[in-house]
């Protein structure tokens, strides 16, 4: 969670710190604060977004200084747990984003030795030691002070009248930005978009010393040339381009990013591009793993490659997965993470790698530590997601199970061709779920004045109605319910009522006949039933209230058309109920603790 944010250079850093401190705000947003660095140390913070801080924030005068955006784990938001934590000379500050596990035990330690700390982060124990350890050099205070740190870390030190900035990481992320006269630090890649596309990826236990014309990269000791990659996300990638929000212009990307996906992969037919794990004829079976929204993506593949491919496939939440004990290294694993940095994720990638087996990952962001991990990684190309609500990397990260499976080599070529066309022609049918939107915003503004909502759905649509409901309660804080539509006789009915909609999703494969069934339970229990249905479904609009309609398309992939859908449906509630949608409370975009 977080971001922070670094900059060296000839330029006053105060603004760069702040633009670039915008950018990074999905990462955290309960409070922010910057530190500029010239002859002395000059830090503002606040318990207040990046605009604000910029609004009232003084002059700050130097050309090197570090920024941050808080997601906080250890004290409330408030102004002095916010960062940049000082030490207690006043002249090093430090930004982290990350957890330190020992922190009591350092501070009394420091406590003892006469430190002072102001605050309740678990940070302040890493300023007060760079202090204790510092003799002259930031760069060795700091690594003595890592030294002493058990937890998750990316950091930027600076220290007044010493022109450089000191980084490292394990376990959260961390990037430079490299430049001509200038060079950046960030958390994460769109927040230097603005200035350069030149970046190096810090890896695990890495410790750098960046100068306006230099970048020192010390690995396990000894000093490495830090590899420079090229980003080819745009600077206006990051940008609303006109949307009032991140999420509405993500929803609106879909049909060009699942026609950016599939060109990677669906016209690549040549077999080196296909996976190598799914052409090994030994593997016993399939596992997926993943958390939130990603899950969902998950849950959907592995009816997909239980219908296309025929083998057995196992999902887990990646948080869960540390408490089973039967993995066989014949698993074909694969971990699917949008960040490339969900602590969970990550956390059951190196299991998955300890027991013996290989890692796929499936992720959008380049250079992310999953990417790093895996043994072989198959990157979607949704292109940045801001909003914290996942959208379009939904939608792609169901493009590529969908190639995964058509990659197998035992599928029957007349399928494989039939679905290449069914894939061929989605950008199509999203557009028209787009185009409908307007009808889609009067469900909205019923949605909008109820307190409890269920999403039901069977077979590939049961991950849809999960999806569905994550996107309203996390966006627009009403409480909903993802079930199998089967089970709601097995509890959930003692809820319905004329109080609490169901929002049925109702797709023209073998679950069809089972969900008429149930719509009728529902009915007959008084609940309001909204149905998502094919266009042409005359038996659904008799039946329920009212009808969401989407294109028809192959069964197979109407959890696309289903859940763009759902994603508008979530996001015009959310907005009739003035939510601030792209920052929802108490989220973050990436979740790097466990
Ligand atoms: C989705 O809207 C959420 N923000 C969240 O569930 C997210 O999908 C989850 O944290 C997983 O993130 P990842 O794909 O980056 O691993
Ligand atoms: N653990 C630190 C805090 O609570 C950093 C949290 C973060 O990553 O934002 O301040």
């Amino acid at each position: 969670m977080c971001g922070i944010v670094g900059y060296i250079g000839d330029k006053s850093a105060r603004s760069i710190l702040l633009n670039c401190l915008r950018r990074l705000e999905y990462r955290g947003y309960d409070s922010c604060g910057i530190a500029v660095a010239g002859g002395s140390l000059e830090v503002y913070k606040d318990a207040v977004r990046v605009e604000e801080l910029a609004r009232v924030a003084p002059q700050l005068d130097g050309t090197a200084g570090i920024g941050h955006t808080r997601w906080a784990t250890h004290g409330e938001p408030s102004p002095v747990n916010a960062h940049p934590h000082i030490d207690c000379s006043g002249k090093i500050a430090v930004v982290h984003n990350g957890v330190i596990n020992n922190y009591q035990k350092l501070n009394r330690q420091l406590t003892a030795e006469g430190h002072s700390f102001v605050s309740e982060t678990d940070t302040e124990v890493i300023s007060h030691l760079i202090e204790k350890y510092y003799g002259g050099s930031l760069e060795r205070a700091v690594e003595a002070a890592l030294g002493e740190v058990d937890g998750s870390y990316a950091i930027i030190a600076v220290m007044a009248g010493d022109p450089e900035l000191v980084v490292a990481r394990k376990d959260s992320p961390l990037v430079i930005g490299v430049s001509d006269r200038e060079n950046f630090i960030a958390s994460d890649v769109p927040a230097l978009l603005d200035y350069t596309n030149r970046v190096i990826y810090l890896e695990e236990g890495d410790i750098g010393v960046v100068t306006k014309d230099n970048i020192k990269i010390r690995r396990c000791g000894k000093e490495v040339v830090g590899q420079e990659h090229k980003v080819l996300w745009r600077v206006e990638d990051a940008q609303k381009g006109g949307y009032e929000h991140f999420m509405l212009k993500e929803i609106h990307e879909q049909p060009k990013v699942i026609r950016d996906t599939l060109g990677e992969y669906i016209s690549a037919a040549e077999p080196e591009a296909r996976l190598a794990m799914v052409t090994e004829a030994d593997l016993e079976g399939m596992l997926i793993v993943a958390c939130g929204t990603s899950y969902h993506a998950a849950l959907a593949g592995k009816y997909i490659l239980d219908e296309v491919v025929g083998i057995p496939v196992v999902v887990e939440l990646a948080g869960e997965f540390a408490y089973f004990n039967q993995i066989s290294a014949k698993t074909g694993a694969i971990v699917i993470t949008q960040s490339g940095e969900t602590a969970d994720a990550l956390k059951a990638m190196k299991r998955l790698k300890e027991v013996g087996c290989r890692v796929v990952a499936i992720t959008n962001v380049v250079g992310s530590t999953a990417s790093r991990l895996a043994d072989q990684t198959v990157y979607t190309r949704a292109g940045p997601e801001i909003s914290v609500a996942a959208t379009k990397s939904f939608t792609v990260q169901l493009m590529v199970l969908y190639w995964l499976a058509l990659s197998c080599s035992s599928v029957d070529i007349r399928r494989v061709d039939s679905l290449t066309m069914g894939l061929r022609q989605l950008p199509g049918k999203v557009q028209q779920v787009l185009d409908n939107e307007d009808k889609i915003k009067e469900y909205a503004d019923y949605l909008s004045k109820c307190e409890d909502v269920f999403f039901i759905g069977r077979g590939i649509n049961f991950p849809v109605a999960l999806e569905g409901a994550l996107k309203l309660k996390e966006i627009s804080y009403i409480h909903a319910e993802g079930y199998a539509a089967g089970e709601l006789k097995h509890g959930p009915f003692a809820l319905l009522g004329a109080n609490t909609p169901v929002v049925a999703i109702v797709a023209q494969d073998s679950a069809y006949e089972a969900m008429l069934t149930n719509i009728k339970e529902i009915k007959a229990k008084g609940s309001p039933l909204i149905a998502l249905a094919d266009e042409g479904d005359e038996v659904v609009k008799e039946l329920a209230d009212s009808v969401i309609t989407v294109p028809r398309v192959d069964p197979i992939f109407s959890p696309v058309v289903n859940t763009v859908a759902l994603q508008l449906l979530a996001y015009y509630t959310a907005k009739q109920r003035d939510c601030p949608i792209d920052f929802p409370r108490n989220l973050a975009k990436s979740v790097t603790v466990e």
